[in-house]
């Protein structure tokens, strides 16, 4: 069955993903140089890309490519070596997010959510407040210790739990949700910042094709809200159906930065390798 999200159905007519986008195509984010190294070992070695609004970028290539560290590394989980992201910020400022301070990264968190292949909710909690714990940039710490939401929060929870088909689970603990349906939350939770942009490590790599063709079908219509989405993928079947972009890399290099219908056997083969022959092949087409 087909997934298919209306404008009402979305809720996002009454309750904006973004309000704050437009959908203009702004340039978000330009990266220069980007190196990351874990111990001696180089694992972003120089990469230079932009990203605008409205873009769905995936990030292909194979295992130990360095496609995890690149996303960890953009929202601060893993320190870079050198290079610089400069975030073009709303209203024209401009700022070199690598060189924030420890207040820099949290409003930088702010404005980029993340979501994980292995959803990263809290099992005990309910639906409802583990979306709502994605406004904890927003909230003084006391609230958020006594999870004191605004009504205007918990109106913009409901709408996006609505629009992914959730709200029915919305007092579940999150422990007792499929993976399917936790990745759902997930978005949910990192919508309820308010993003300009989003980053998604293989979050579908563990669902079944139901559930990676409704999270991917809810990726795009966010990019369609303007807000700027690179997903790491391993599906180049994936990548042509829903991408607007692709960037290839090979042990630390970006091969290829383009439009994914320019994805071809030699690209693929250089990507891949001898990954693609046996048993991974599959997974790749
Ligand atoms: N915490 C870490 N400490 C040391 N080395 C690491 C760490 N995390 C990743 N690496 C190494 O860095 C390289 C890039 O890893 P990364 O996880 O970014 O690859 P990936 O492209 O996401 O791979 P996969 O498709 O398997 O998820 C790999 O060689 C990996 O072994
Ligand atoms: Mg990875």
């Amino acid at each position: 069955m087909h997934f298919e999200v209306s404008a009402r159905q979305s809720g996002i007519a009454s309750a904006p993903l973004s309000p704050q986008v437009s959908c203009t195509g702004e340039r978000l984010l330009s990266v220069t140089g980007l190196e990351a190294a874990y111990g001696d070992r180089r694992v972003l070695k120089g990469l230079d890309f932009s990203l605008h609004a409205g873009e769905m970028v995936a990030i292909i290539g194979r295992s130990g490519a360095g496609k995890s560290t690149l996303l960890h590394v953009m929202n601060g989980s893993v320190p870079a070596s050198g290079g610089e992201i400069r975030y073009h910020a709303e209203g024209g400022g401009e700022r070199d997010i690598l060189g924030a301070n420890a207040r820099q990264w949290r409003d930088w968190r702010s404005e980029c959510g993340m979501i994980f292949q292995d959803f990263c909710l809290v099992p005990r909690l309910d639906v409802m407040t583990n979306v709502l714990l994605g406004r904890l940039h927003h909230t003084s710490s006391l609230k958020s210790f006594f999870k004191i939401f605004s009504t205007s929060d918990r109106a913009r929870a409901v709408a996006l739990l609505e629009w992914l088909g959730m709200l029915p689970k919305a007092l579940q603990r999150a422990e007792n949700l499929s993976g399917g349906q936790m990745q759902r939350v997930a978005i949910c939770r990192a919508l309820m910042q308010q993003p300009r942009l989003l980053l998604a490590d293989e979050p579908v790599a563990s669902l079944d094709p139901r559930n990676t063709q409704r999270i991917m079908e809810a990726l795009r219509q966010i990019s369609h809200e303007g807000i700027g989405v690179m997903v790491n993928l391993h599906s180049i079947e994936l990548v042509k159906q829903y991408c607007t972009r692709a960037i290839g890399l090979s042990q630390g290099e970006i091969l290829f930065d383009g439009k994914p219908d320019h994805i071809d056997e030699p690209l693929l083969q250089q990507l891949y390798g001898d990954e693609r022959d046996g048993d991974d092949r599959d997974t790749l087409h």
